[in-house]
């Protein structure tokens, strides 16, 4: 079954499954048609200003007061939240880790969470958390729904069936998806074993960064950002909701599917954007840009310019500046800087970070080249370059991000990461020139 989609970032969008089951000219008939009940989902306050302004109406089978009954706690144990600070005993450094091993037991997209880093504090609608999802099963009577933010979905290894009450996104690796805060969903396997990243954001909603002086193209364009059309499931069987709220997590039985939305509209719903769309923009004669050039997304936290998160991957492109060290430049940093490699090789590591795996370069720790890329970069014909054949991202947020017991006990973290620099000669000998020897 081919699932269809609406282009465009954040429309007034409007989907119907049923010839008029999508009131027009109102939200909320006396007799909705085909006898659905209207609901609003509210994404923002009420009275939030038109830009950041979001809701949509759904029309269903049956309000979501019947899908959830009486709750019983839930255990996720390796789904963390912020704040979950000093729950283990590693000594502050530079992080790698290779790819999260795949689970052996039977794991679907929930329980296969596992938390790298939280950051913020959930219960200040503020900061976010860096996880992995692993999984072999597909999530079947149950359904899931976050009320601690929304989750920007980034497939590394497998396709993923994102099944939501307002519609289907197929999802394989170089696509991202956002879910929004409080969207009821599951999520089918299309391939045996999954694996791949996940940001949760406490706070504002991703959005489109401006552009500046860039202008009214290039970056992410809205009409590449996939909206699913309405899609709905009559399913009168035994189902279970489980939701993650505050960072416990509670479970409740119900008798149908929840996935019963016929039509909706409205601005407030999931996507699904491929990253091969992205249009990089860069240096064309000398240096570059700061990595802020290839944001995709950013949840502004209330202060200019000073991102809860930004999404920011490194996509393929041409390198042709002159008399520039190319690779990324070495760095210290207010924000903290969470990486994964979805495919290929990055230009600052040409060994050990790979696909799967993930880097943690937290507030104020330096970082930069290994000691092979900063010789073979300095020493380079500056020619024009095609980095092809690679994408990596970052989670980067203003906060500090914690790590979880789980990221720092796990065996495929790298303990000599820190060696990767050790190579790196003193140049200085006095001499203009300095010591290339
Ligand atoms: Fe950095």
């Amino acid at each position: 079954m081919a699932f269809s989609y609406m282009p465009g970032f954040g429309n007034d969008f409007e989907t119907e499954t049923l010839p008029g089951s999508l009131p027009q000219g109102r939200n909320s008939p006396q007799r909705p048609a085909y006898g659905l009940y209207a609901e609003q989902l509210s994404g923002s306050p009420f009275t939030a200003p038109r830009g950041t302004n979001e809701r949509s109406w759904l029309y269903r089978i049956r309000p979501s007061v019947k899908h959830t009954g009486r709750f019983k706690a839930a255990s996720y144990p390796l789904w963390k939240t912020a704040p979950n600070v000093g729950d283990h005993e590693l000594a502050l450094g530079q992080y790698r880790w290779n790819p999260v091993p795949m689970p052996k037991e039977p794991t679907d997209f929930i329980q296969g969470m596992r938390s790298i880093t939280t950051a913020g504090d959930v219960l200040g609608q503020t900061g976010m958390a860096a996880h992995v999802y692993v999984a072999n099963t597909s999530m079947v009577d149950d359904h899931f729904f976050n009320a601690d933010g929304e989750l920007l979905v980034v497939p590394q290894v497998g396709a993923l069936r994102l099944v939501t009450e307002m519609g289907v996104i197929e999802l394989r690796p170089g696509e991202i998806a956002v879910l929004p805060r409080g969207l009821v969903f599951k999520v089918e396997l299309v391939d045996a074993e999954v694996r791949g990243y996940v940001c949760e954001n406490y706070g504002a909603k991703l959005t489109l960064p401006d552009r500046g002086p860039i202008g009214a193209n290039c970056l992410a364009n809205p009409r590449d950002f996939k909206t699913p059309c309405a899609w709905f499931e009559e399913k009168e069987t035994p189902c279970r909701l489980i939701v993650k709220w505050c960072g416990n997590f509670h479970i409740t039985e119900i008798g149908h599917s929840p996935l019963d939305v016929v039509a909706w509209h409205g601005n407030y719903a999931p996507y699904k954007y491929d990253l091969a769309t992205f249009s990089p923009v860069g240096a064309i004669l000398f240096d570059h840009p700061d990595p802020s050039i290839f944001t995709v997304l950013t949840a502004p936290s209330g202060e200019e310019g000073t991102a809860n998160i930004d999404f920011v991957i490194f996509p393929p492109r041409w390198l042709v500046a002159e008399d520039t060290f190319r690779p990324p430049w070495y760095h210290r940093n207010i924000m903290s800087e969470f990486m994964g490699l979805i495919h290929g090789q990055y230009d600052a590591k040409e060994e050990g970070f790979v696909p799967g795996g993930i880097s943690l370069h937290n507030l104020m720790l330096a970082h930069g080249p290994d000691a092979p890329g900063f010789e073979k970069a300095s020493r380079a014909e500056l020619k024009p370059v095609k980095l092809d054949n690679t994408m990596a991202f970052m989670f980067e947020t203003r906060f500090p991000q914690m790590l979880t017991r789980y990221g720092a006990e796990l065996e495929t973290r790298q303990d000599n990461y820190i060696d990767c620099w050790a190579d790196l000669k003193k140049r200085f000998n006095g001499t203009p020139e300095g010591d290339w020897s």
